[in-house]
């Protein structure tokens, strides 16, 4: 595979690239010179496996503030986290509080859960500017709420959730509360031990920069004891028990890790340290006002999601010209400009924002390595794109 030299990649929603050249060195050294399995060869390449996923391990503790490791559990994606979480803690009957500006990977799993056992839910909308009110929380609280799940951003707005706030209400009446972190980690900081958060569902393949196939899940004390693993199977330890070790975090992460993954996802977060999330996020914050802001004198693009209100590097836009999918073919035919066009598997944020009949949005969303450059491109693509003859 060979790289447009025109190319620029507009959709680090969907997972973040390129990712730091340190990344796929690691990816690289792995997989030509060890190839080993994680946890299980007592030979010295699986030692090898095994310090650095449990560097990758501690790494990620570090990064999000978990003060032990084995609360940081390893899975394929952002999905797989979700699925854990929710599948592994409620039981039919339960209510949860949950929110149209969730992505499916939240929304199919609790949908799931209420056709099949009867799982109720209230689906929060939020105000004009995008926004979920902390207000809105305590009057949705029930007997039998026995879960709260909300994202920490949304995919198609980009706009940050007051999950803080939100989190110490779920605290107060001892819900546990699950936030989405997959388009935040690493891009927001995040304390976890110190906030009122009992799950994280983050990707490792978005703003961790790691490879995709790479998800974290990391659980409060408490949770770590109550959730219910959803997959059973080898961990390579206690083999001699029909049951699932207790231990963790072997307890939820069953069958071969995805090593060549970890080892990219070490790299990453490695480099996120490094360099800081504060600077990555103030380079993001530029490139996104670079672009709103090129982007809004164009007669005939319209931005979607409110005004000062605190965002991540995404933004969605409609066309008087062209609707979502062929404006994204248009970008990348003639301009080699990658976006996302549609409804980014968050169709009731499509509902509230009223896009859903007309296809979507498009989306751009920027990264730690999208240039000034490649902004004015991008804004000379759209301006050449909606200029009348
Ligand atoms: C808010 C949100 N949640 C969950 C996901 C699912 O992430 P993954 O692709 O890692 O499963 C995404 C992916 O775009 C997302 O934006």
């Amino acid at each position: 595979m060979t790289d447009s030299p025109q190319r620029i990649y507009l959709d680090n929603a969907a997972t973040s690239w390129p990712k730091p050249d340190s990344v796929y060195d690691a990816v690289d050294q792995y997989q030509r010179h060890n190839g080993s399995p994680f946890g299980r060869g007592s030979h010295a390449s699986g030692s090898e496996v095994y310090r650095i996923v449990n560097r990758c391990r501690q790494r990620v503790a570090n990064l999000l503030g978990v003060s032990a490791p084995q609360r940081v559990i390893f899975t394929c994606n952002a999905t797989d986290s979700l699925n854990q979480a929710i599948h592994g803690l409620l039981v039919p009957g339960d209510h949860v509080i949950t929110s149209a500006l969730e992505h499916n990977s939240v929304l199919r799993p609790l949908h799931d859960l209420a056709e099949r056992v009867g799982v109720q839910l209230t689906v929060l909308q939020p105000n004009a500017q995008g926004v979920l009110s902390p207000d809105q929380i305590t009057p949705a609280i029930r007997p039998d709420t026995r879960l709260i799940a909300l994202t920490h951003a949304s995919n198609v707005t980009g706009i940050v959730q007051p999950v803080l706030e939100i989190g110490e209400i779920a605290k107060e009446h001892s819900i546990p509360f699950l936030v989405d972190a997959a388009q935040t980690a690493g891009v927001v900081p995040i304390q976890f031990d110190e906030s009122p958060f009992e799950l994280l569902a983050c990707a490792g393949h978005k703003g961790l920069l790691g490879p995709l196939g790479t998800g974290i899940l990391c659980l409060s004390p408490s949770m770590a004891e109550k959730l219910r693993p959803t997959r059973q199977g080898g961990t390579g330890t206690q083999s001699e028990s029909a049951t699932q070790p207790t231990s963790l975090p072997d307890r939820f992460e069953s069958g071969n890790h995805n090593v060549p993954g970890i080892v990219g996802l070490d790299a990453g977060v490695d480099y996120l340290l490094d360099r800081g999330i504060e600077e990555i996020r103030q380079q993001e914050e530029q490139a996104l006002g670079q672009l709103q802001r090129g982007l809004s004198q164009i007669e005939g693009v319209k931005l979607i999601g409110g005004d000062d209100v605190p965002k991540i590097g995404v933004v969605s836009v409609t066309s008087d010209l062209y609707d979502p999918q062929t404006l994204a073919a248009l970008l990348s035919q003639e301009f080699g400009i990658e976006t996302r066009a549609g409804l980014h598997c968050a169709p009731q944020t499509h509902d509230w924002l009223q896009t859903t009949a007309t296809g979507g949005t498009l989306r751009l969303s920027v990264g730690p390595f999208t240039t000034p450059q490649e902004i004015d491109r991008t804004i000379e693509a759209f301006e050449a794109l909606h200029r009348s003859e």
